[in-house]
């Protein structure tokens, strides 16, 4: 539950080279799917490299909340104690799910096919964004819900008392609302079916297999189609979460635009619906290097080295890889800043309704920074300036949102002039020891009011 107290400014200094190893925190979808997942096995779920960011925190609070019996061990290992599908209990109080989109879809679909009925908050950020994307296909199970105009939290769900299964197509490429739909699935009798005209990430497909669902996916016409067989009795698992691609691209990107850097990002997931960014980095002349690459609990995993990039240049980045980096946009927006050329982001729509509209928070910064960029709906440019010429020396919104701050912290490494960000208590929700971590490496980040 961040940004609910006293803002937090922070700056970032021009600093010298970026080096040693950068240990980040664990993948923060599979930590909320392996969360929920194991409150619906019946039996002891174990969970190590558990994300202890304030999104998951809240996920936890939750499933003990609907009668799972969460339990922190201390250093990233966890358990679950999941009551079966079907087996959620009525919670005695709001479910407030912080800042988490993630976390308040996907539990939402978890409840939507058992006959309780829950309302949910979060705080500004995320009652602000669009729920109907998730209640509008939960209806057609028999799911029933009010909310705010404009289908915002707080909401109040009651769920299916007989549920019916359901084919939909997913009208956006959102992993949220797939996994929000399959989940809901899970509790209706016979087949549901999603089907994603754009593939998006798959944790979800991949996790309910691990769990013992009958899940199957092809490739068809229409799309990647999903099918799962509903009331299956999922196995509580051992789940090691490898760490975050999504938090690996701060100090990856960091590196790429600070002098002399060569930093080591071990045991990364490298999931191909979610490592966009490397690619497109090595498309604008990053060096970037995998090393070790190998599969860890089903999934790739590689160590990263990424080290400083003296030639750097501006490219067009494919619409069809928006959906496996949706989430590095604003950092790549940073590097591109110090690319020579334009980087070209189009179809990323999907951006103005993330925690903040990053789109237009990341635009204002870069402009006020010096950078030129420009937008439309669904998409934006970044002009480059190349390395040593991005002026920065001012202060930037972050808008409740943990990646925007994170973004502009990264900048203010290699500006002439430090970065700062009005509130940098975000950050929590997602990755908790970006400040240290950063520290350890040679970043210069210091809190304005400490
Ligand atoms: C997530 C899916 C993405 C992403 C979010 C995590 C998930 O959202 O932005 O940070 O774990 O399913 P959408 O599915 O809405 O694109």
């Amino acid at each position: 539950m961040s940004g609910h107290g006293t803002p937090v400014p922070m700056t970032s200094r021009p600093c010298g080279p970026l080096k040693g190893e950068a240990r980040v925190p664990g993948d923060k979808s599979i930590s909320h799917r392996s969360l929920i997942l194991g409150a619906m096995a019946v039996g002891t779920t174990h969970i190590t490299g558990l994300l202890e960011g304030d999104d998951v925190l809240d996920t936890a609070r939750a499933m003990r909340a609907f009668g799972a019996t969460v339990t922190d061990h201390g250093n990233g290992e966890w358990s679950v104690q999941g009551v079966g599908v079907g087996g959620f209990a009525e919670p005695e109080g709001v479910i407030d799910c912080g800042n988490s989109g993630t976390g308040v879809r996907l539990i939402m679909g978890t409840m939507a096919t058992t006959p309780i009925t829950v309302t949910f908050t979060g705080d500004a950020s995320l009652n602000s964004r669009p729920m109907g994307r998730v209640t509008d296909p939960l209806a057609l199970f028999g799911t029933q819900s009010v909310g705010r105009a404009g289908g915002r939290l707080p909401m109040t769900l009651v769920g299916a008392v007989d549920p019916v299964p359901v084919t939909y197509t997913t009208p956006v490429p959102s992993a949220q609302v797939k996994s929000a739909v399959l989940l809901a699935g899970l509790n209706a009798p016979g087949q549901t079916v999603v089907i994603e005209k754009e593939a998006t990430r798959d944790h979800t497909e991949r996790m309910l297999a691990g769990f013992g669902a009958e899940i199957t996916v092809e490739d068809t016409a229409e799309g990647r189609k999903i099918t799962l067989t509903g009331q299956p009795e999922l196995r509580p698992q051992t789940i090691v979460v490898p760490r975050d691609p999504s938090s690996a691209a701060f100090p990856v990107c960091a590196a790429i635009i600070t002098p002399g850097s060569d930093v080591l990002v071990p045991n990364i997931g490298l999931n191909p619906t979610r490592a966009g960014l490397f690619t497109t980095l090595q498309e604008m002349g990053a060096d970037l290097t995998f090393e070790n690459m190998r599969e860890e609990g089903g999934e790739p995993v590689a160590d990263l080295r990424a080290k400083f990039s003296p030639d750097l240049h501006g490219i067009a980045v494919p619409p069809a890889r928006a959906a496996s980096m949706i989430d590095e946009y604003p950092v790549l927006s940073v590097v591109a800043s110090f690319a020579r050329g334009v980087t070209d982001m189009q179809g990323v729509k999907e951006l103005r309704v993330k925690e903040s509209d990053r789109i237009d928070a990341m635009a204002k910064g870069l402009r006020a920074a010096g950078v030129t960029v420009d937008e439309g709906d669904d998409w934006w440019r970044v002009t480059g300036m190349g390395h040593g010429n991005v002026v920065g020396g001012v202060t930037v919104a972050s808008v409740l949102d943990h990646r925007i701050a994170m973004a502009f912290m990264v900048m203010g490494m290699a500006t002439q002039k430090p970065m700062t960000v009005d509130d940098g208590s975000p950050i929590t929700t997602s990755f908790p020891i970006f400040e240290g971590l950063m520290g350890t490496l040679g970043a210069q980040l210091v809190r304005n009011n400490a």
